[in-house]
C-alpha cells in the first residue's frame, strides 16, 4: 500500500448484513449455482414499502407506491410485492406480462415509457392505467377501444419540460412525455375521446436528484390540474415517477475522502487512483482541474422515503406553501414509482475469485468469475467496495490492507469490474468470494448479457425461517413459503 487505505464500505442494514455474514450459506449456494450469482431479499422490499407509506401518513397524504419493475428483473420481489399494499410500474410488453403473472391485478398496474403496439394492447386489454406520452399515444389507445370494445382506459398525461417563472432553476430536457406547454391540445383530445380514456391525474418522472427541479414539476403538475377542472375533467392523481434515490455508503468521510483524493490523483499529486488514469469525468489540463465528476452521490444521507419527505415539505416555487399542503388541499392522490429506492438492501451480486496476480509493473489484479456487465456499479457510476467472503468462514488469509484491479471473465482488455483501485482490509485468494452488496436497484441484471458464452448469473431468493438463511431459486419462489421473520 502506498498511502493509507480510501474504503468505500457499503451501508449495509440487519437483513443484508445477516446474510452477508452467513459465509458457508453463501459459498454453498455458488458452489451449487455457480458464479456470478444473484441473491434478493423479497423481505426487504415489504419494509421499504412500508418506509414509503410512514412518509405519506406523516404529510395525511393518499396515494399509490409503485414499483418501478425495470430496476430489477426478479420474479421473487415481484410476488413478495403482491403481498405488500404497493402497484408496480411496467415498461414493456414483458414487464407487464411478468407483473400480470405475478399475481397483480390490472387496478395496481401502471403501464409507463415508450410503448410498441403489443404493449400498447395488452395494457388497454387487461384494464391497466397507461401513462400517456404524447397525443399520438392517447390517440392510438382510443382507437384500440374503439375497434376492440373495450371499456374506457385510465390515463395518466405524462408532461416534461417544466419551467419555473421567475425561478432561475433549470429544468433538464427529457424525451419522454409531452412539453407541458401542450396541455390544452392533450385535454382537448382527452375531451374527444371522453368514451374511451378516463384522465385520472397527470405524471412526470425526472432523471435528477436535484429537489428543487422536482418542486418546479410537481407545482406545474397543480396547476395542470387546475386547467383540467376548469374544464369540467375530475382527475385526482399527481404521479411524481421515481428518483429517489439510495444512500450506498456507511461513511461520509470516506466518500468525501476518496472524491479528494481523486482529484489530487488526477491532478497528479498523489499515485494513481484508477486504471490508465481515468478520472471519472475530471482530468487535468496544464495543471488546472477540468470536467465535471461523473459519479453517483454513493453517500446520500437524505435519500429514498427521507428524499420523498422532504419534497413533500418543500414550498412549491411560486405559491410558497409547502408541496404536500398544495396535494392535500385539492385531496389529491400522489403516486410514486421508486425502482432503486424500493430495492435497497433487497439484494448482492456473489463472484468467486479466480485468480491473484501482481503484474510487473506492480499492480495487483484480483480476477474473478463475473464480468463488468453482471455488477453494472461501475457503468452507473456507483463506487462501493465488495466484502471479502473467505472460503472456510475463517479471515482473509492475506493480513494487511491491500489496493487491487478488480478484472472480469471476459477476453477483453476493457473488463474491468471497476476501473479504480479498490482498497480492501486482506489481500482475497482464489476460492474465496466477493459480495457486491445492494446491487438490486440495476445492478444485477439490467445490463448482464451472454458475450463470450459466459453464463449469466442465476438468481436465488433467501429468506429467513425459523433462525436460519433458506433459499429458493428465484422463479421458485412465491410469498406464502417464506415466514416473514423479522431480522
Ligand atoms: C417513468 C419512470 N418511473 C420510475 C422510474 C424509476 O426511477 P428510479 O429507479 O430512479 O426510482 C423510471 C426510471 O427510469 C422511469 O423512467
Amino acid at each position: 500500500m502506498r498511502s493509507s487505505p480510501l474504503y468505500l464500505e457499503p451501508r449495509l442494514e440487519p437483513r443484508l448484513r445477516s446474510v452477508l455474514e452467513s459465509a458457508d450459506f453463501l459459498h454453498t449456494l455458488v458452489d451449487a449455482l455457480g458464479s456470478p450469482l444473484n441473491v434478493v431479499l423479497p423481505e426487504q422490499i415489504a419494509a421499504n414499502v412500508a418506509r414509503f407509506r410512514a412518509v405519506y401518513q406523516r404529510h395525511h397524504l393518499s396515494g399509490g407506491i409503485f414499483f418501478a419493475h425495470k430496476a430489477n428483473r426478479s420474479s421473487a420481489l415481484v410476488r413478495q410485492l403482491t403481498v405488500t399494499e404497493a402497484g408496480i410500474d411496467v415498461a414493456s410488453l414483458g414487464e407487464l406480462q411478468h407483473a400480470l403473472g405475478a399475481g397483480f391485478t390490472p387496478d395496481r398496474i401502471l403501464a409507463t415509457g415508450p410503448k410498441n403496439p403489443e404493449f400498447r394492447w395488452l395494457a388497454a386489454r387487461t384494464g391497466v392505467t397507461v401513462g400517456v406520452d404524447s397525443r399520438a399515444e392517447l390517440l392510438e389507445l382510443a382507437v384500440l377501444v374503439g375497434k376492440y370494445g373495450l371499456p374506457r382506459v385510465r390515463v395518466l398525461l405524462r408532461l416534461s419540460g417544466f419551467e419555473a417563472p421567475g425561478v432561475t432553476v433549470l429544468s433538464r430536457p427529457s424525451r419522454f412525455g409531452s412539453p407541458v406547454g401542450e396541455v390544452a391540445g392533450l385535454l382537448e383530445a382527452v375531451e374527444r375521446h371522453r368514451d374511451a380514456v378516463e384522465l385520472i391525474g397527470v405524471a412526470y418522472h425526472l432523471d435528477t436528484v436535484g429537489v428543487a427541479e422536482k418542486a418546479v414539476a410537481l407545482e406545474t403538475c397543480v396547476r395542470a390540474m387546475d386547467e383540467c377542472r376548469r374544464r369540467g375533467l375530475r382527475p385526482q392523481v399527481i404521479d411524481i415517477g421515481g428518483g429517489f434515490g439510495v444512500n450506498y455508503l456507511a461513511d461520509g468521510g470516506q466518500w468525501e475522502r476518496y472524491t479528494s483524493e481523486l482529484t489530487s490523483a488526477v491532478l497528479g499529486r498523489r499515485p494513481a487512483l484508477t486504471w490508465q488514469g481515468h478520472g471519472y469525468g475530471l482530468r487535468a489540463e496544464a495543471g488546472t482541474l477540468r470536467g465535471a465528476l461523473g459519479l453517483y452521490p454513493a453517500h446520500r444521507p437524505i435519500a429514498a422515503e427521507a428524499y420523498l419527505d422532504e419534497l413533500l415539505a418543500s414550498p412549491a416555487p411560486s405559491l410558497g406553501r409547502p408541496l404536500a399542503t398544495l396535494l392535500l388541499e385539492n385531496l389529491y392522490d400522489l403516486h410514486i414509482e421508486p425502482g432503486r429506492a424500493l430495492v435497497d438492501q433487497c439484494g448482492v451480486a456473489l463472484a468467486k475469485v479466480l485468480e491473484v496476480r501482481h503484474t510487473p509493473g506492480g499492480d495487483c489484479l484480483v480476477r474473478v468469475e463475473m464480468n463488468a456487465r453482471d455488477v453494472s456499479l461501475e457503468e452507473h457510476g456507483v463506487l462501493m467496495d465488495p466484502i471479502v467472503i473467505p472460503r472456510g468462514g475463517g479471515r482473509p488469509s492475506g493480513t494487511d490492507p491491500v489496493a487491487v484491479y478488480l478484472i472480469g471473465n471476459l477476453c477483453l482488455e476493457a473488463d474491468l469490474i471497476t476501473r479504480r483501485l479498490v482498497h480492501l482490509p486482506a489481500l482475497p485468494s482464489p476460492g474465496d468470494l466477493l459480495a457486491f452488496a445492494n446491487t438490486a436497484g440495476y445492478f444485477m441484471d439490467f445490463s448482464a448479457d451472454h458475450a463470450l458464452h459466459q453464463p449469466i448469473a442465476r438468481k436465488v431468493a433467501a429468506y429467513r425461517e425459523n433462525g436460519s438463511w433458506r433459499w429458493r431459486l428465484d422463479t421458485q419462489y412465491w410469498p406464502d413459503f417464506a415466514t416473514g421473520e423479522q431480522q
